[in-house]
This record gives C-alpha cells, structure tokens and sequence, in this order.
C-alpha cells in the first residue's frame, strides 16, 4: 500500500447506469482504507472549475439502484488544450489529491490518460452504454441499455403483429452496433443495420420481402444512429417500394441511456470501482480495470484508448440466418 491519503472520482462523458453504483464502490472501498474520496461534479468541467466535493459512505447511501450519474456528467472541450490540462492538475494540487478514478467512456479516459502522463495518478473504469471501449467485454451501463432495448423489442412486436406491419427501430451507438446488434439478435429481428457494416437499401428491401412472401406476420429492424443508410431513409426506401408490410418508425434515443442499472451492471460496477481503488492504493497508474471473462483484470489506459472495438462480423452474420 502507498501512503495516498486523498483520491478523486468522476463520471464522465455520456451517462450510462451503473455509474452510481461504481462511484459508491470506489467511495466506500477507499473509506475501509482510511482514505478520504471527493467527488469532482460535472467531470473534467468540474475539475477546471474547482467543482469539488468531500464524499462520505453517508454521501453514497441509497444510490446503487438509480440510474445516471449523483455526479453529473459533461462532455469537455478545454481539456483538450495543454493549457486546460496544467489548470486541472493544479486544481488537483490545491485540492491535496493524490489519485483519480475516472469512469467513464473512450474519451473521458483518454483524458485520464493525459494526466497519467504528465504524472498525475489515474485508473480508468469502463463507462458507456455503448460497449465500445477496447480492454473489457462488456462496459458499465451496456447490460442495462440491452435490457431496455428488448423491453421496447418486444412491445413493439405486440403492435406489429397485431396490423402486419414493419418497425424500424433506431438505438444510440454513434460508431459501434453493439446495442444495435445485440438488440436485433435477441430480439429476433428481420435486419439490422450497424455503422460497422454498412447495407444498401435494396439488400434490406429485399429481406423484409421475403419475410413478406414467407408468411411472416410482422417484421423489425433494429438501425444504430450512426449506420447507413440512415432511418428515415430505410423508411422512405420501402414505403416507396412495396414490401409487403406498413411501415413504421420508432427512435428510442436517450431512454436507452436511462433507468435502474440491472443486476449485472451493478456487480460489475461495484467490482470494477473496488479494483480501481485497490490499484491507485497500490501504487498503479495509467490503467484501466476491465472484465475479462469471469475476472475482472487491466489493460494500459494506451491500450484501451488507441486500439478499436467493433461488433464482429460472425455477429451481422449470426443475426442474418437467425431470422429466416
Ligand atoms: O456514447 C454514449 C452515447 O449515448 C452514444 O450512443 C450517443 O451517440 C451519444 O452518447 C449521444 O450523446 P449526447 O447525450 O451528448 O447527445
């Protein structure tokens, strides 16, 4: 064990459940070690403007089952910049921090990364309901978003079959089909539509044509934001071309980013935010924890940084001949 005294945590970036309960995981763990914790509000917007906060085991009471962030979130610009970078850490100087916990997505940890390297201590915890973040198998949040999206899934299958119709349902994943794919796969779609592989207009016209002529009585397809082509124009493509099916369209947007995390993103927080304490009191630094397999183990917050993550194609693949 080091002799740090003082640490700090943040979420930051696109909120994701289960974050509540990684803050209350790192609060607590560090408590047991006789290591006091502040929260930084708003991320690394609250790190240039001072936004610190003492945080006892009191202060985390009763916030493993809600959803978002009790310490709000922000996407940051000036951080960016060198001069936004010397700013924080001499917030962190003047606020006698001596290790940082940031949980967040690719972004929030590259600019953990940033402090690592100019000798701040940092340990990244995998946050983002889009499953995007090499170095884990699954992100805080992801598990969560999953569940929402089959909720919608199957209620939306109930209205479908009942006028034998098409819906076109549009998840969050601006580069990654994750949610997309997943989504599509568990919820029995008729095609999905990812930004990792893209499909042409006539492809999936024709696939919600057979399902047509198969006797299908409805049929889904479930479009990450970021794919192509894009929703609207998937909708216009087949109302114009006679599929078979009515049309209609459905964008979940940011209900897929909200709610109670499930049991599982809950475990995973709480494992994830106990190692990243355990690693910044032993001394570790430039880190992020991640699950791999059963265990919970690291990578170099390099790594998980530089290196892409995307939806395999034995997925796209697996999803295609499931809904025949
Ligand atoms: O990264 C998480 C995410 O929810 C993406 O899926 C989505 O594209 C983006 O954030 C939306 O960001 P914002 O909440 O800033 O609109």
């Amino acid at each position: 064990m080091t002799s740090i005294r003082r640490i700090a945590v943040m979420t930051s970036g696109g909120d994701a459940p289960g974050m509540n309960p990684a803050v209350r995981a790192v609060v607590r763990t560090a408590s047991a070690q006789g290591v006091e914790v502040y929260g930084i509000r708003q991320a690394y917007s609250g790190l240039l403007s001072g936004d610190f906060e003492r945080m006892t085991n009191r202060d985390v009471s009763g916030i493993i089952q809600r959803g978002g962030t009790i310490l709000q979130t922000a996407r940051n610009q000036e951080f960016r910049t060198a001069q936004g970078q010397k700013r924080g850490l001499r917030r962190l100087n003047e606020h006698g921090i001596e290790g940082l916990v940031v949980i967040g997505g690719d972004g929030s940890l590259r600019g953990g990364l940033t402090l690592h390297q100019l000798g701040f201590p940092v340990i990244g915890v995998p946050g983002s309901i889009d499953n995007d973040i090499w170095g884990t198998d699954m992100s805080i949040g992801v598990d969560t978003s999953l569940n929402t999206i089959l909720d919608a899934v199957d209620k939306l299958r109930d209205t479908a079959s009942s006028h034998e119709r098409c819906f076109l349902l549009e998840v969050m994943g601006r580069n990654c089909g994750y949610l997309a794919t997943m989504g599509g796969i568990l919820g029995g779609a008729e095609f999905i539509l990812v930004p990792e592989f893209p499909t042409t207009l006539e492809q999936i016209g024709k696939a919600l044509e057979d399902a047509y002529m198969k006797g299908k009585s409805h049929a889904m397809g479930v479009i990450a934001e970021g794919a192509t082509p894009k929703i609207h124009e998937v909708a216009e493509y087949l109302e114009s071309h006679d599929i078979g099916f009515e049309v209609r369209v459905t964008v979940l947007g940011h209900v897929v980013r909200g709610g109670k995390p499930s049991a599982f993103d809950r475990l995973l927080a709480t494992r994830l935010g106990v190692r990243a304490v355990e690693l910044l009191l032993a001394g570790e630094s430039g880190k992020m924890v991640g699950l791999h397999g059963p265990d919970i183990g690291t990578v170099s917050l390099e790594d998980a940084t530089t290196k892409q993550r995307a939806v395999g194609e034995e997925y796209v693949q697996m999803a295609e001949f499931l809904a025949k």
